[in-house]
């Protein structure tokens, strides 16, 4: 995407294969901070404390990880070792996983002599892919408001939970993308963007986006999404997912569930944009089977912001020992989902739907 008439990415590759350049999304919207990454546990940790997030972004820094390790030693156990460390850096979203097994198919039959250049053209190639797997989303999704453009005066109003944007992939964002193609197209669209408790990534991140591509919004807290659908102020719902399985449950950030809830009760339809990568076709029931991550509950009690002098400080809103609980997602059931945007088209969350879908990407 452009920031300050310039195409940005939150990942790149260095030229010399020696590191990754990310975004440390902690400092924004505040300050725009690139970091490189020159080794894979300085990428696990970016990943784990959430410089790099977002399921597709994590997937593709992860693999990049691996491709460092291989500089540094390709051996069978190397291998292994650094693949589990990666994998555990967050459990929930599965295109982590799925990045990284992906390389280990790639490299595992390799001798180790060949494996740091192959998996460095795998890390590229998942990036690229990617790119144009959110770029296809946005077009299969364009069509969902261009329908609603032509059947009712006044923009689109379309409302997000989380950031799904383009710092949370490789480009384009999965649940933006149909957003931004529509702008681009000249549709008069406004978007309502979830604050997205604890850490904010709906103010901090999707707010922040948006403004750089001129896109008009409006931040709402959490909480002000359902009385929006009561009173006709939202067309339809467009979020993403950390995984989802093969009976068309959807795992998203916490407060997704809420939503769709509200979107059932009052007709709204409620759309995931959805990357092939983030389907686990190995398990069916999100409820029992999705791992939850459970992270710090200073998240909970603690806020981050800017003064009024400029100065971005930590401060606390809850009384000094305070216990609070962080499940940083939620599983939304199939049946309150209309459909998931994957880059083969708008599919229905239903098994046969989602095991039809081409397996090249996954
Ligand atoms: O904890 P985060 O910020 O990594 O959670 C991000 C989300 O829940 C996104 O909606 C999801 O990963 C899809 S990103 C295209």
């Amino acid at each position: 995407m452009i920031v300050g008439g310039k195409p940005l990415r939150p990942l790149r590759a260095r030229a010399e294969r020696d590191g990754v350049v990310v975004i440390d999304q902690r400092a924004l919207p505040h300050r725009l901070v690139f970091e490189t990454l020159a080794t894979p546990h300085a990428v696990h940790a970016a990943i784990r404390d959430m410089w790099v997030r977002g399921a597709p972004l994590i997937g593709a820094t992860a693999a990049y990880g691996l491709a460092l390790q291989m500089r540094q030693d390709a051996s069978d156990r190397a291998l292994e070792e650094v693949a589990d460390l990666l994998r555990l850096a967050r459990p929930t979203a599965v295109n982590l996983a799925w990045a990284i097994q992906r390389l280990l198919r790639r490299l595992r039959p390799l001798q180790p002599a060949e494996r740091a250049a192959a998996a460095w053209d795998e890390a590229d190639a998942i990036a690229e892919d990617d790119v144009r797997c959110n770029a296809a989303i946005g077009r299969h999704g364009l069509p969902l408001l261009q329908a609603v453009d032509a059947r009712k005066p006044g923009p689109v109003q379309v409302l997000t939970h989380c950031n799904a944007g383009w710092l949370a992939t490789v480009d384009w964002g999965t649940a933006t993308s149909p957003i931004y193609q529509a702008h681009a197209a000249g549709l008069a669209v406004h978007v309502w963007v979830d604050e997205t408790r604890p850490r904010n990534q709906g103010a901090s991140l999707t707010a922040w986006e948006l403004a750089q591509a001129g896109v008009p919004h409006t931040l709402v807290a959490d909480n002000a999404g359902g009385h929006l659908m009561q009173r006709g102020q939202v067309d339809l719902v467009i979020v993403g997912c950390d995984r989802v399985t093969a009976h068309g449950d959807v795992c998203n950030k916490i407060g997704t569930y809420l939503k769709a809830l509200a979107a059932r009760d009052n007709g709204v339809p409620f759309y995931v944009a959805m990357p092939t990568s983030t389907l686990d076709l190995t398990l069916r029931d999100g409820l029992a089977e999705i791992p939850i991550e459970e992270r710090s509950p200073r998240e909970v009690t603690h806020l981050a912001g800017r003064s009024a002098a400029g100065e971005v400080l930590d401060v606390q809103i809850a009384p000094d020992g305070t216990r609070a609980a962080n499940p940083a997602f939620d599983v939304t059931p199939a049946r309150l989902v209309t459909a998931l945007i994957t880059e083969h088209g708008v599919v229905v969350p239903a098994e046969a739907a989602l095991r039809g879908l081409p397996l090249e990407s996954r």
